[in-house]
């Protein structure tokens, strides 16, 4: 905690040394490398940062609403909004193959973002982004992975990288130690894509909306059982197909819910947690109850490999 606050004593110096009474752009996902840079850059200029958080529509749930909660609200952030969940899943709409989804999804985000830039471009003359460590030394070459680069050459800023020199555990030490929430800190993996590569097949919104409820169930009772931060990355896939089932006596044709649970140390290989039997079935049990649309439950035993983390 010393040695946090030292960090940040230090980052906060460093940041008004370099941006001086000018303004900083931040694309701001919700994720922890993002959020800490928020809030750290917050502390050190407070207002001359513009936070834009892109809700992309496959955010989720409650991820964006924490976001404006947690910066608007509370730390009383310059923050744009921006809802574009109609353009992502009109522009996704019969798109099933998945890097073609991956790569719809990274360019309207990088445009979205663009737009909101070049409203304030005049003013603004740094980019902030929450690079870490591993980002610079590894490059992935099996998934087209999105990150906010790629602007056009007219919107050259200059970078504000201020934890590029730290690993993903000792980011969570300093956003412990600026304040904020314990389920932003320990927040697990998301991908860019978000929810886009787990509702399998061409998105549709009624199975994206089932997607995103059971999957909201998993995470409450992942919570409560205390695994939250100890099992690497958990949620739920929704396949583009049917099964059958019987629902108060009648015939049920509807989709099944894929538990996906994994722990790794570099998400190159991954193994399966034995989860607790009643863990699993309350699970169960409340999707069925609880998630329309929804009318079986499986548990993924699969490893990586052969098995990758993501479905898609
Ligand atoms: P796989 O599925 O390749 O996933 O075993 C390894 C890790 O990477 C995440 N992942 C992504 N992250 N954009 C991202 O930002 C992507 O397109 C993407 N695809 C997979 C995945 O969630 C896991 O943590």
């Amino acid at each position: 905690p010393e040695l946090a606050q030292a960090f940040i004593d230090e980052q906060v110096d460093a940041v008004r040394a370099q941006v001086g009474d000018k303004k900083v752009l931040l694309a701001l996902s919700g994720g922890v490398d993002s959020s800490v840079v928020a809030a750290l850059l917050i502390k050190a200029i407070g207002k001359q940062l513009i936070c834009v958080h892109v809700n992309h529509g496959l955010m989720r749930k409650g991820e964006s609403e924490q976001v404006v909660d947690v910066f608007k609200n509370q730390m009383d952030a310059n923050l744009v909004y921006v809802d574009a969940t109609d353009r992502f899943l009109d522009l996704l709409a019969g798109v099933a193959e998945p890097e073609r989804k991956r790569k719809i999804i990274g360019a309207e985000f990088i445009r979205v973002f663009e737009e909101e830039a070049r409203k304030v471009a005049d003013d603004v003359d740094f980019l902030a982004q929450g690079t870490i460590y591993p980002d610079i030394v590894e490059s992935d070459g099996v998934k087209a992975h999105h990150n906010v680069g790629g602007l056009p050459d007219d919107l050259q800023f200059e970078l504000v990288e201020p934890v590029r020199l730290l690993f993903k555990d000792e980011v969570r030490v300093v956003g412990r130690a600026l304040g904020l929430p314990e389920g932003m800190v320990e927040r697990q993996p998301f991908p860019g894509p978000g929810l886009g590569v787990r509702c399998l097949g061409a998105i549709t919104r009624d199975r994206l909306e089932a997607l995103r409820e059971a999957d909201a169930i998993l995470r409450e009772e992942f919570a409560e059982a205390g695994l939250a931060g100890k099992v690497w990355q958990y949620f739920v896939v929704v396949p583009d197909m049917r099964a059958t089932g019987v629902r108060d006596g009648k015939r049920a044709y509807d989709w099944p819910a894929i538990i996906r649970a994994v722990n790794t140390v570099d998400a190159m290989t991954a193994t399966v947690p034995e989860l607790d039997w009643a863990l699993l079935k309350k699970i169960t049990d409340r999707i069925l109850a609880e998630v329309p649309g929804i009318c079986r439950v499986t548990y993924d035993l699969t490893p990586k490999p052969v098995g990758t983390i993501e479905w898609e």
